[in-house]
C-alpha cells in the first residue's frame, strides 16, 4: 500500500542560474522521495510546456513558483488521501488534473517533478535502489550499463563559434566495462583541452561541459576530436567511436539548412550528403536531429540512405512522444528514439514510449538537458529499463559528471546486471 502523505515544492537552480522544480514526496510509511527537473534551450516544439511565472521581477521572468503552487494545491489535493498508488495512478492522476495535451496547465515541471519524487519514495520504501524499482515499474529483465555518447566539443546554438552542428561525442564503444568508459571520457577530454591549448583555442566550456572553441568548420571540429583520442592513447574506430547530435532545425529556414560555412542554403537531399560525407570521413556510428522537425520528408530519404549503416536518433522530431514515436515507425523514420523525461512529463510515459520503441526495433538514448542539475535519476532510468544508451555531456561539470559517477556506482553495487555491451547496444 502506497499512500501519499504530503508533498512539497521548492525553488532551486540549475546548471545555468536558472530556477528550476524540486519536489518532495513523503508516502504516509515514512518513506520520502525527491527530483529535479532538468530544462532546455534547443527545445522540440511540441514539448510538453515548463511553466514560468512571467513576472519579470523575480528571475528575469523565470521563477517557477506557479508551478510549486500547482503541487502544493490542485496536485497535493488530489493524490494525499488515495489509499494505494502506484506510479500509473499517480501519472494518470496528474494527466486528468492537467487536461491539456502539452501540460500546459499543470506545467511539466510540476508534473515530472511528482511522478520522478514519487518513483524515488517509492523505492525508497521498497527499501530498492531506483534503478531496480524502475526495472520492476517496466518489467525489465534485461539491467544493463548504457553506453555513454560524450558532448565534448560544441557548435550551434551551445555555442557562439562557426561549427554548424551542436554536439560532437566521443563514445568510448571498445571499453569493458562503465568505469574503463568514464576513464577513456575523461582522458580524451583532458587531451583534447591540451591539444586545443596549444593551437591557442579557448578551452571554457559550454552548458553540457564541452568546449566550444572558434574553430572554422564541422570538420575542423572532428580533426580535433581525431588527434585527442590518438593523444589519450586509444584506437579511433575500435576503442572510441564518434557520434553527431545536429540539432539541424535550429539551422533550418524556409530556404533550407543554412551552414555557416556556407553561402547558399542546402536543401534536405545536399544536407544529407554534407552528413554522409562526414560519414566517410571519421567513424561516426550515430547522428541525432540530422534534419529538422518539420522536414519529414527529408528525414525518409536520411533513414533510406544512412539509417542501414548508422543510428539515427530522433530528438525534436518525436520529443519522447508515443505519438510522434509511432508516426515514425508507421512513416519508416529514424531507428533510434533520445529519451528526455521533461519532453513528455511523467515517468509513466516516459516507460511507455520506451516500450514503443523497443517492440518496433528501434533503439533507446536516454539523456539530460542541457539546463540540468545534480540529480541523478536518468542515470538509473537508464540501468532499469535496459535503455542502452545514455547521453549526458561532457567529463566535467558537476551536473554532467554526477550521472556518470553513479553509473559507476551502479556497476559496482549492482546484483544481475548485465554487462556493458560497447557498440553491439548502438550499430
Ligand atoms: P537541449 O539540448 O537540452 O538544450 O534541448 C540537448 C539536445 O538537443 O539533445
Ligand atoms: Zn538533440
Amino acid at each position: 500500500m502506497t499512500a501519499i502523505a504530503a508533498l512539497r515544492g521548492f525553488e532551486v537552480l540549475d546548471s545555468r542560474g536558472s530556477p528550476t522544480l524540486e519536489v518532495e514526496v513523503e508516502l504516509a510509511d515514512g518513506a520520502i522521495g525527491s527530483a529535479i527537473v532538468p530544462s532546455g534551450a534547443s527545445v522540440g516544439s511540441a514539448e510538453a510546456v515548463e511553466l514560468r511565472d512571467g513576472d519579470a521581477d523575480r528571475f528575469l521572468g523565470k521563477g517557477v513558483r506557479k508551478a510549486i503552487r500547482h503541487v502544493h494545491n490542485e496536485i497535493q489535493q488530489s493524490v494525499v488521501g488515495e489509499n494505494s498508488l502506484n506510479q500509473r495512478d499517480v501519472d494518470t492522476l496528474l494527466l486528468e488534473i492537467d487536461g491539456t495535451k502539452d501540460k500546459s496547465k499543470l506545467g511539466s515541471n510540476a508534473t515530472l517533478g511528482v511522478s520522478l519524487a514519487f518513483a524515488r519514495a517509492h523505492a525508497n520504501s521498497k527499501r530498492v535502489p531506483l534503478y531496480s524499482h524502475i526495472s520492476d515499474l517496466c518489467e525489465n529483465a534485461d539491467m544493463r550499463m548504457p553506453v555513454p555518447m560524450m558532448n565534448v566539443l560544441n557548435g550551434g546554438a551551445h555555442a557562439n563559434n562557426r561549427i554548424d552542428l551542436q554536439e560532437f561525442m566521443i563514445v568510448p564503444a571498445g571499453m569493458s566495462d562503465m568505469a574503463s568508459a568514464v576513464r577513456c571520457g575523461a582522458e580524451v577530454f583532458q587531451c583534447l583541452k591540451r591539444r586545443l591549448e596549444e593551437e591557442g583555442h579557448s578551452t571554457a566550456v559550454g552548458d553540457e561541459g564541452g568546449f566550444a572553441p572558434n574553430l572554422e568548420s564541422d570538420r575542423e571540429a572532428l580533426h580535433f576530436l581525431a588527434l585527442a583520442i590518438e593523444d589519450a592513447r586509444y584506437q579511433l574506430g575500435s576503442d572510441v567511436v564518434l557520434a553527431l547530435d545536429c540539432a539541424a532545425t535550429e539551422f533550418h529556414t524556409e530556404d533550407g539548412y543554412i551552414l555557416r560555412g556556407s553561402d547558399q542554403p542546402l536543401n534536405g537531399d545536399a544536407f544529407i550528403n554534407y552528413l554522409d560525407d562526414l560519414a566517410a570521413m571519421y567513424p561516426i556510428v550515430s547522428i541525432e536531429d540530422g534534419l529538422a522537425e518539420d522536414d519529414w520528408d527529408s528525414w525518409r530519404s536520411l533513414t533510406d540512405r544512412l539509417g542501414s549503416k548508422m543510428q539515427l536518433v530522433g530528438d525534436d522530431i518525436f520529443v519522447t512522444n508515443p505519438r510522434f514515436l509511432q508516426k515514425g515507425i508507421d512513416c519508416g523514420i529514424a531507428n533510434s528514439i533520445l529519451i528526455k523525461v521533461n519532453q513528455i512529463g511523467t515517468l509513466t510515459e516516459t516507460l511507455d514510449v520506451i516500450a514503443l520503441a523497443k517492440s518496433a526495433g528501434y533503439r533507446t538514448v536516454i539523456s539530460h538537458r542541457s539546463g540540468d542539475t545534480e540529480d541523478t535519476f536518468i542515470a538509473d532510468l537508464a540501468v532499469g529499463t535496459g535503455a542502452g544508451q545514455i547521453k549526458t555531456g561532457s567529463l566535467c561539470r558537476s551536473e554532467r559528471t554526477s550521472k556518470y559517477n553513479r553509473l559507476v556506482r551502479i556497476e559496482a553495487e549492482a546484483a544481475g546486471l548485465s554487462g556493458y555491451r560497447g557498440l553491439r547496444e548502438i550499430f
